[in-house]
């Protein structure tokens, strides 16, 4: 098996180091010899996390699509200008394509995907989501008897691994954010990581195998996790929860939820465990019941392995793109995020004034909303006091009324802070 790389640097430096030193073991279970022939860079000079001795260099990547001896493409570089043209040009040269890239998937996946269909190739994409979790063979292979009901998950290891450090050292958000750069966790693009871009690429990429629809990216609801505070750590703690950036996919009557956003997660729930770059999708189908996968979300040698299943999988013939389930002609319906029914976390800064608590329940019996639980400290020199609370279920658009009432109120000092929280099991 001939096979040319596009991009050496993390994913694609790990694929050839995984390669190399699982080589026995690798070719037990694919049978043949896997052969690196050519690789795309940038920049031929640069230093590398592998060794790239026995492999030709290119700093024109369409000499890899256009190399008549290479039966697979590693799309490894990243984008959707570029790399969309070179699996394009790949795929019309009868190769296969296996590619980490779901923001390439998230944009083009439709139209990429019927035009390998059309040309009778693979286009496989195991480590496009939760690195090296292999979620999509699970979704289209290991699930295959089930229906599925629900889809929901941390599925960015940079937001994780951010959040963690948050709560458990009290680390600054930038600071963090530069170490998970450093690691080769985060996107070129690190906005991709904190607004939630990246998670939506993935949640679209899992509803389209686990219900059988197109790729609908620009339907996700997106939320980011550039506006949590340690305020918001510390009072969801102190309320028993965690709080995880997740993506989360449900059938619903009218059709599907698509939504990524901070959430608060009940401490006993084990998705509130998952820490750092870890990884974790709770998958609830009707014949198997609930399942969950954990692992290593981002990274070089975890997402290589991903990388690499793809692999296997073209040389085994093991998995047709019909079987992963993706109808690119099919939409199903997004439901529209005011109507979500959820349970909320919110949190305010008040003026600590005489009755002011009961002003502040009160716009919520105004909405018929009913409160489960509210604390409230002084914190600060100016006599404001925070306030958090969580309610009873209530659909987006009443709980987003509240919080307009709210920041209309000569009482109030900030905007309110607003965060789903979720009952995962
Ligand atoms: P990266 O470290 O930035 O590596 C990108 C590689 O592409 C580099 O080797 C670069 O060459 C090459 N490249 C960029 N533009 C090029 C061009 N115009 N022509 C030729 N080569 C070019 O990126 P990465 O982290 O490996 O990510 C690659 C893909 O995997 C992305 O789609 C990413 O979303 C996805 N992914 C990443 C991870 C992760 O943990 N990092 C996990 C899952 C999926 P030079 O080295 O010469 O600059
Ligand atoms: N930037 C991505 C993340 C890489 O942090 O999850 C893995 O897809």
């Amino acid at each position: 098996m001939k096979v040319g790389i596009l991009g050496l640097g993390t994913v694609g430096g790990g694929v050839i180091n995984v390669l190399q030193k699982n080589s026995a073991s690798i070719e037990r279970r694919t049978g043949v010899q896997i052969e690196l022939v050519i690789a795309g860079v940038r920049d031929v000079t640069k230093k590398r996390i592998c060794d790239t001795s026995n492999i030709k260099l290119t700093e024109d990547p369409f000499e890899v699509v256009n190399h008549p001896d290479i039966d697979v493409v590693l799309e490894l570089i990243g984008g959707f200008g570029l790399a969309k043209e070179l699996v394009e040009a790949a795929i019309n040269n009868g190769k296969h394509i296996i590619t980490a890239n779901k923001a390439l998937i998230g944009n083009h996946g439709n139209e990429l995907m019927k035009l390998a269909n059309k040309k009778q190739v693979r286009f496989l994409f195991e480590a496009s989501v939760a690195g090296g979790i292999p979620i999509i063979k699970a979704l289209g292979q290991g699930l295959s008897a089930n229906n599925i009901e629900s889809v929901a998950g941390i599925i960015n290891g940079t937001g994780n691994f951010i959040l963690t450090d948050m709560k458990e050292k009290g680390r600054d958000f930038d600071d963090v954010l530069k170490e998970a750069q450093a690691l080769g966790y985060a996107e070129e693009d690190p906005t991709f990581d904190i607004e939630g871009i990246d998670a939506a690429h993935k949640l679209s990429i899992l509803a389209a195998i686990a219900f059988g629809t197109e790729i609908q990216f620009s339907k996700v609801y997106t939320q980011g996790i550039s506006k949590i505070t340690t305020e918001d750590i510390l009072h969801a703690t102190e309320l028993g929860y965690t709080i995880k950036h997740l993506g989360i996919a449900k059938r619903v009557e009218d059709g599907i939820e698509l939504r990524v956003h901070p959430t608060l997660v009940s401490n006993s729930q084990l998705i509130a465990q998952v820490d750092g770059v870890m990884n974790a999708v709770l998958v609830k189908s009707d014949a198997l019941g609930t399942s969950l996968y954990y692992g290593a979300g981002a990274g070089d040698e975890a997402t290589a392995s991903a990388v690499i299943a793809d692999l296997n999988d073209i040389i085994n013939n093991q998995t047709s793109n019909h079987i992963l389930g993706w109808k690119s002609q099919e939409k199903i319906n997004v439901v529209d995020n005011d109507a979500i029914v959820s349970e909320f976390f919110l949190r305010l800064l008040v003026s600590d004034i005489k009755g002011v608590l009961s002003k502040v329940t009160g716009i919520f019996n105004d909405h018929n909303v009913s409160i489960e639980a509210l604390i409230q400290k002084q914190v600060d020199e100016n006599k404001n006091a925070h306030i958090a609370i969580t309610t009873d279920r209530v659909s987006t658009k009443t709980v987003m009324n509240i919080k307009k009432a709210i920041e209309a109120s000569d009482f109030n000092q900030a905007e309110v802070q607003l965060i789903h929280i979720e009952l995962l099991d």
